[in-house]
């Protein structure tokens, strides 16, 4: 199965992508753990781009740069991953490219929906996890984690930042049976608590356990 989360930067993503896996391998499932864009050495080398802080990217030129990450890495990882029955939980996927380049940059949604279908066919996450969270707050959190300069996504104006949550909230309200927003300024371990028990009703059972 495929787990996704998402939401604005500085809105705990990384944590709970880190616990839900450690609780599942203590489990012994077999998990891998993903982070888009990255995780091949094509997808990585187009991270690097995307997020050079130097750089001038049209806003569909971003659209098809992200998009090519996540095709690598569905054919090179995720697909194979899943057909060996491993949970793979990604810290970032297609929902992201529908807010940031749909939602934030504007984009014409129906055309962004295209070209992510183009990108990663039948491979749509079992459930996603949107942690919601208002965008002062997610920017004070950045700012905690340390005077690193910001990359060319988070040098992005607030109001884009408003629309990329908004459009967060609209993917939720649109696909309720797969998209589950989390408020994310409710204490770590009860949001992990949450996400654990809708995990727990998703779980294979009897599969990848052991060989972990
Ligand atoms: P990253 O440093 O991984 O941010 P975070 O820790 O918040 O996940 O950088 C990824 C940036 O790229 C982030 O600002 C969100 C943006 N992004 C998109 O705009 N579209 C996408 O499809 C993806 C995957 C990420």
């Amino acid at each position: 199965m495929l787990i996704t989360f998402e939401g604005i930067d500085g809105s705990g993503k990384s944590t709970h992508v880190a616990m839900l896996a450690e609780w599942l391998r203590k489990q012994r499932y077999t998990v891998r753990v993903l982070r888009e864009p990255g995780a091949t050495p094509l997808s990585e080398a187009i991270r690097g781009v995307l997020l050079d802080a130097g750089q001038r990217i049209a806003p569909v030129a971003e659209l098809f740069l992200f998009c090519a990450a996540r095709r690598q890495l569905v054919e090179e990882v995720i697909r194979p991953a899943l057909a060996a029955g491993e949970i793979v939980i990604c810290d970032r996927y297609a929902d992201s490219t529908l807010a940031y380049q749909g939602y934030g940059r504007q984009l014409d949604l129906e055309m962004v929906r295209r070209v992510i279908g183009y990108a990663i066919e039948d491979v749509v996450p079992t459930v996603t996890f949107v942690l919601d969270l208002d965008v002062p707050t997610a920017m004070m959190r950045r700012g905690e984690r340390g005077p690193n300069a910001t990359d060319r996504m988070e040098d992005s104006p607030h109001a884009f930042f408003e629309r990329v949550r908004s459009g967060y909230r609209a993917i939720a309200a649109r696909e309720p049976s797969r998209v589950v927003l989390l408020d994310a300024t409710e204490p770590i371990e009860v949001v992990q608590e949450r996400i654990r028990a809708i995990v727990q009703r998703c779980l294979p059972t009897g599969v990848a356990i052991g060989a972990g």
